[in-house]
């Protein structure tokens, strides 16, 4: 069904002034990305105004969890998998706050071939120590492609739960499935989506868009659970306890047991807002200097996510390409430290519209136009963080849209290099999107929406793992937002979920699932929110009516 372009629904101006009149209880991920609670006003700080729900009414706020003490507290993890190797990582904790610390703990390994972990593929020993918060990383190689492994640690006198991953696989490829998740508040609730991705037999990893933790203290952003420490995190040890309270969330603790995970960071890894030389909730001085806060940032992403290590830079390069065979190039981009300039909110004058303005820094992307161009695989997934999609009535500067130069020559390259099959996947901005990616999707003579003809590329936009969508008055404008928008097909803006992406040589289609009510622990629910495919070539979103069914050989959980 072909749409017909109308006047903006609304115009920023009106969108916020409606914004804050709708709601003092409640914050906006569409105009500033994740900004701070609208009662401390939309660019105040963000450790002010009281605590708040937007889920179930007044409920208590949380306590933290008891902590145990074992050993494996913190669960284990894989990541980044290569044909012939992949990232295993666990932390052990080292004493009770009564016991001493020791200065270095010996921590072995095993990776074998079936969950009964009869036949070791692999095995060695490691040690940790306080300087890497105990934290264990490998890069075990010498595997093989499109296999799952199984495995675990032993220290202290004590075994690891065990893990279950997958390497990439090479050559011809089936079928592919990822989970894709983003913007996991835990101030907000419970990890229903990931308890739910967890339970998926049949992915092959998880891509994780970013914003897995937030830097917010107990009066900031999110009113349902206590943050430890309770204020705002600036030095390591802050950082670092962060981590460890949300990797002690037994959701979050099982998705990383039985799925590899490709993870990007957002801005909320180091501070909202961030870009290459600050960030909106960062005040130089009174919160130290910006390059000791991302320095402290990036050692604890380094220490704690199982990430292969490309440099020993604060920056952390992250931008990286995994590949998945001739079925699909996994090229993830960091849109947020590396190569940022900083956000303006004036969106019609220099620096704006400064034809070199950068959202990825020239090197990103130049390496990122490098990989479109040579990539021989069928599908190009660019993981990253911001919307790419210009939604009419409702520009956001903190997105592509203010990086407009940058915006187009992603495009133009895409064009002119013949370049097919990309799916932009993007998560931050706590809501559900579908698009049609052509250069300017106001051009009734260039871009048809009904057929796709000068449609570039698509994206997928992710819903958050807890994070609050946009309050109820806006979110009602969601269908307005596709029938306003020429290149829009599917908006939802409040609810939580994550994404299943199925790929095939003939098609990839991305699934919608929503879950209940992320203020309630044991609220269990789960549902089939939505379903866009694009055909091989078409580069053209088309509504399919049904999830792509699970596979039915997946490997056994561990
Ligand atoms: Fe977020």
């Amino acid at each position: 069904m072909s749409k017909r372009p109308s006047p903006p629904a609304f115009t920023r101006r009106a969108f916020l002034h409606t914004a804050a009149l709708a709601t003092s209880a409640s914050v906006l991920p569409g105009c500033d990305g994740d900004p701070p609670p609208m009662d401390a006003g939309l660019d105040a700080g963000s450790d002010a105004g009281p605590p708040i729900e937007e889920d179930a009414g007044i409920l208590e706020r949380l306590p933290p969890r008891e902590r145990t003490y074992e050993t494996f507290e913190h669960g284990i993890a894989s990541g980044d998998p290569l044909t012939d190797a992949v990232i295993l990582w666990t932390r052990v904790t080292p004493g009770t706050p009564t016991a001493p610390v020791p200065e270095r703990v010996e921590v072995e390994w095993e990776l074998g071939a079936e969950r009964a972990m009869s036949t070791i593929v692999a095995s060695g020993a490691a040690t940790t120590d306080a300087s890497r918060d105990f934290t264990v990383k490998l890069d075990v190689t010498g595997l093989s492609p499109g296999t799952t492994y199984y495995y675990r640690f032993r220290a202290l006198g004590a075994t690891s739960p065990l893990g279950r991953t997958r390497t990439a696989p090479e050559g011809a490829v089936d079928r592919l499935r990822f989970g894709f998740c983003s913007c996991a508040s835990l101030a907000h609730g419970f990890y229903h989506a990931y308890g739910k991705l967890a339970q998926r037999a049949d992915l092959d990893a998880i891509l994780h868009l970013g914003d897995y933790i937030y830097e917010y203290g107990n009066a900031g952003y999110g009113g349902r659970r206590e943050h430890l420490p309770a204020h705002e995190i600036l030095s390591l040890a802050d950082y670092r306890e962060r981590y460890a309270q949300y990797r002690r969330e037994p959701e979050l603790r099982e998705v990383h047991r039985q799925h590899p995970f490709i993870a990007i960071w957002d801005d909320h890894e180091t501070a909202n807002n961030s870009w290459s030389g600050g960030a909106e909730n960062h005040t130089e001085g009174a919160e130290g200097r910006w390059v000791d806060r991302l320095a402290a940032a990036s050692q604890a992403y380094r220490e704690w996510m199982p990430i292969r290590e490309l440099d020993a830079g604060e920056r952390l390069r992250l931008w990286r390409k995994l590949g998945y065979g001739a079925l699909c190039d996994v090229i993830a981009l960091d849109t947020r430290i590396w190569g940022r300039e900083e956000e303006t909110e004036n969106l019609v004058d220099p620096p704006v519209n400064d034809p070199d303005r950068q959202l990825l820094g020239a090197d990103q992307e130049a390496w990122l136009f490098e990989q479109l161009r040579t990539s021989t695989a069928r599908w190009k997934l660019i993981a990253q963080q911001v919307m790419m999609g210009a939604v009419s009535g409702f520009p956001n500067p903190d997105q592509w849209d203010g990086y407009p130069a940058a915006r187009r020559r992603v495009l133009e390259t895409i064009r002119d290099e013949g370049v097919s099959d990309v799916i932009v996947l993007t998560g931050d901005i706590h809501s559900s999107w579908a698009f049609d990616l052509p250069l300017d999707p106001t051009d009734e003579a260039a871009y048809d929406p009904a057929s796709g003809r000068g449609s570039l590329a698509v994206e997928l936009v992710t819903p958050a793992i807890t994070s609050p969508g946009f309050p109820p008055v806006i979110a009602r404008a969601g269908a307005s937002f596709v029938r306003n928008n020429r290149s829009l097909f599917f908006a939802e803006l409040t609810r939580r979920g994550f994404v299943i992406l199925d790929l095939t040589e003939a098609r990839a289609q991305a699934d919608w699932f929503f879950v209940g009510d992320v203020a309630l622990e044991d609220d269990d629910a789960e549902e089939h929110a939505a379903s866009w495919a694009t055909a091989a070539g078409a580069s053209h979103l088309v509504e399919a009516l049904a999830p792509v069914p699970p596979r039915p050989d997946a490997p056994p959980l561990a």
